[in-house]
């Protein structure tokens, strides 16, 4: 396995590889079994698989978690070895954004990114768009893997490769979970061993509103006070959202019908997690 950190000879390597497919899954690193799930997917579909690790500091918010944001890149690359990843890529920040930072040039996304993590988290995704536009033209892939976990990333993503063009099949892949239900993160590893205890509530409400949506409940705001009542009343735990939105527009809808997203982000303590449902077709 090959360990690149400079653009030059990530360039070099993938035209020494131009008669392979390539399967691209990009990171920020402390990799778990959610993202080997990604590699996986990689090696069944492609001659390679590529994993990037790069904390990307334009998708980051002045109040959040960027300095803090767990490390660990000799554990990540035994763990990529175990797994049979032909090459990471592992740049600094001065690499990726050689020409200067904040970048003169970004990707933005209209709509998509208005809701859910988007409403709170202001220029998160053009950060992601941007960061992630520029590691495809880096590592021409011709697949890339995205957890479903992360369901805006991954549909704001699907929709700017239809738009801008971009010749590469975006994989979805489903959200891997801890026994109890919880969806891995590399976040985890902030939760205190009480923390985690309360961080079930985050799949434990999803399911809750599935299964009222399953005893005929359409109405949204009501699944929605409901399920914030159930996050409010856990030890440590306070909703940053939960919305119900079309699984095409990302909007809100005010009926269950179709085929939608159950999503919430949750603090627990001052760890923040995301998870989501899709219901329907
Ligand atoms: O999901 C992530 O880890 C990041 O948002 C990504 C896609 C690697 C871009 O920095």
């Amino acid at each position: 396995m090959l360990v690149i950190n400079n653009i030059k000879d990530l360039q070099k390597w993938r035209l020494e590889q131009c008669n392979k497919t390539v399967g691209f899954v990009p990171t920020m690193g402390y990799l778990h079994d959610g993202h080997m799930y990604l590699v996986k997917k990689a090696k069944q579909y492609t001659d390679l698989a590529v994993v990037s690790i790069f904390v990307n500091p334009l998708q980051f918010g002045a109040n959040e978690d960027l300095d803090n944001y767990p490390k660990n890149l000799e554990n990540d690359i035994n763990i990529c070895k175990s797994h049979g990843v032909d090459l990471i890529f592992a740049p600094s920040a001065n690499e990726i954004y050689s020409n200067g930072y904040p970048p003169k040039t970004t990707v933005h996304i209209e709509l998509l990114g208005n809701h859910l993590c988007g409403a709170t988290r202001k220029g998160h995704f053009d950060g992601v768009c941007t960061v992630v536009t520029k590691l495809f033209n880096l590592v021409k892939p011709n697949m890339a893997f995205f957890g479903q976990k992360d369901i805006q990333q991954l549909r704001i993503i699907e929709t700017m490769v239809k738009e801008l063009n971009m010749l590469i099949d975006i994989i979805p892949c489903t959200t891997q979970r801890t026994h109890d239900g919880l969806a891995l993160s590399s976040r985890n590893s902030y939760l205190s061993v009480s923390e985690e205890k309360s961080a079930l509530i985050v799949p434990k409400v999803l399911n809750h509103l599935v299964s009222l949506i399953k005893q005929g409940e359409t109405d949204t705001n009501t699944l929605i006070t409901d399920g914030i009542n159930l996050i409010s009343k856990t030890h440590s735990a306070k909703a940053d959202y939960l919305e119900i939105v079309d699984y095409n527009t990302l909007q809100p809808v005010n009926t269950v019908n179709g085929k939608i997203i159950i999503a919430t982000a949750v603090f627990i303590g001052n760890t923040r997690l995301i998870d989501n449902i899709i219901w329907g077709d």
